[in-house]
């Protein structure tokens, strides 16, 4: 019976696709065809577009990082028109940023290889800039002179898979730098003033929130409330979330500001300083949002050929969509008892009422208070929702370091585990708790 079955599929798979005759006789040529081919090739040059906006493009920050902060001017050093001894590759590695093997010329890519690249000569940053291989960091040049510089989407979002060195490998987009000192970065820059006139504090007050971020955090709030510190006096800056595995889920940021494109839109205006057009009335809650309603955060309108960012959404939009979590090492899990710790997760733990799989966010409104959760709400309470969004929980595993949880509260997801435990009174067991964890780290 099963055989006959299976003939019978194979018969029809291999049978001639029957002629497509057009219902409409005015219709000669079969059209929908020659549309569907349309949208195959706009998927792929949207992808394509996207990519490269993704790793590339700086919407016009250099106005931002490179004109009013002066940061290129510390990295290229006084030799490159700049000021100081210029960075060397070990400090920029040591501040988290990422080489990418891909973009270095033959003859470079050698000298890595062999382990002779000084680590401790700026020419050599400057020659790694020269060929866009700093990951997220776009400088320009004028012939040897360094002029200015921009960030891409990638220098957050982005890692290398440390092929060639520490730091030094192919690019791993949507996977966040966990390693990335973005406030310690931003704290080098010779010129502060246009931080601390944003957020009316001095100098050495900015300095000292820039510093207290650490590695693999940054707080995309404070330049819109100015809240630097918690109540518990901890910092406010968030963990580097995954960009990566967002399709199908409908709110974006930990705290469920908007869609992926509106967050894209918000993030090249807002955070990067690009420059183009932005609408959100939201941001003229004063009492919410003092520095982004004084500053008028809502409404970014550069015209024409000015706006550096809108035509560059839909693209980006797309690739965004496209990359896909990352599948875990097979030997980095127990099956088995990944297996047993899926049911759980399924059943007695009900995790699976908020993660529903396979998006393991809820299809909806994934929003939560504070108290569902069993957690605090100072960063809900900084989005115009004042919630959590459920996080999608797919390649949970290049996210390990720095924590769980939107400020990294838990170190392991054993402690997620416990934390669950607790609040829901789950009653789960120590083996029990021991399967939920290597389920999460299957996904
Ligand atoms: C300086 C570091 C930095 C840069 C640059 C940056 N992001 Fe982010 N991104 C973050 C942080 C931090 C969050 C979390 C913000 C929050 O929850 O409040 C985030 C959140 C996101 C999210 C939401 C992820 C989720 O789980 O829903 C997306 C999507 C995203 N960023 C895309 C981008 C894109 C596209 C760009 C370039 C236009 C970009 N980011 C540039 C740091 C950065
Ligand atoms: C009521 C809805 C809800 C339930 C039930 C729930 N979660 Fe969550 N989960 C969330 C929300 C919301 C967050 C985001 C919290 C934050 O970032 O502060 C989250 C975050 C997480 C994270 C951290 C992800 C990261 O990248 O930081 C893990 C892991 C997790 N949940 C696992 C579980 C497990 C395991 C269970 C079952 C024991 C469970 N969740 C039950 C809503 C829920």
């Amino acid at each position: 019976m099963r055989i006959a079955i299976v003939a019978l599929l194979a018969a029809a798979c291999s049978s001639p696709a029957p002629k497509e005759t057009p219902q409409n006789p005015a219709v000669k040529e079969a059209p929908a065809e020659s549309y569907q081919k349309s949208v195959d090739d706009n998927a792929r040059k949207m992808l394509d577009e996207g990519r490269k906006v993704f790793r590339f493009e700086t919407f016009g920050s250099e106005a931002f990082f490179g004109g009013q902060l002066r940061l290129h001017e510390v990295i290229a050093g006084e030799k490159h028109g700049g000021i100081g001894k210029g960075v060397t590759p070990r400090d920029a590695l040591g501040l988290g940023l990422r080489v990418d093997f891909g973009s270095i010329p033959a003859s470079l890519g050698d000298v890595i290889k062999a382990h002779t690249l000084s680590f401790d000569d700026p020419e050599n940053t400057i020659a790694l800039l020269k060929h866009d291989a700093v990951v997220g960091v776009k400088a320009t040049f004028d012939g040897d002179r360094m002029t200015t510089m921009g960030i891409t989407c990638a220098f957050c979002h982005s890692t290398t898979d440390d092929n060639f060195g520490k730091g030094i490998g192919r690019r791993l987009d949507g996977w966040p730098n966990r390693d990335l000192d973005v406030g310690k970065i931003v704290s080098l820059a010779p010129n502060l003033k246009p931080i601390s006139e944003l957020l009316q504090v001095d100098i050495d007050t900015v300095k000292k929130v820039l510093l207290s971020w650490g590695p693999g955090k940054f707080d995309a709030e404070l330049n819109i409330d100015g809240k630097a510190f918690r109540p518990d006096g901890k910092p406010a800056a968030t963990l580097l979330p995954a960009a990566f595995g967002l399709a199908g889920v409908n709110l974006h940021t930990y705290s469920g500001w908007g869609s992926v494109t509106y967050w894209n839109a918000y993030v090249a205006n807002n955070e990067m300083y690009g420059q183009g057009v932005f609408f959100d009335p939201r941001l003229d809650d004063a009492a919410k949002f003092p520095v982004a309603a004084r500053a008028k955060f809502g409404h970014h309108r550069h015209a024409g050929a000015e706006d550096l960012i809108t035509s560059k959404l839909a693209a980006l939009h797309f690739y965004q969509l496209a990359i896909p979590p990352p599948s875990p090492p097979k030997d980095s899990y127990d099956e088995n008892a990944a297996k047993r710790g899926g049911e759980i997760f399924a059943s007695k733990a009900r995790c699976a009422t908020c993660h529903v799989p396979p998006l393991y966010v809820e299809p909806g409104w994934p929003m939560h208070t504070a108290e569902e959760i069993g957690i605090d709400d100072f960063q809900a309470k900084r989005s115009p929702d004042g919630r959590y969004r459920t996080t999608p929980l797919r390649g949970l595993f290049v996210r390990a370091k720095g924590g769980f949880y939107h400020d990294g509260r838990f170190a392991t997801l054993a402690d997620v585990v416990d934390h669950y435990d607790r609040h829901f009174k789950l009653g789960l067991m120590q083996p029990e708790k021991a399967d939920l964890v290597e389920f999460l780290k299957s996904l």
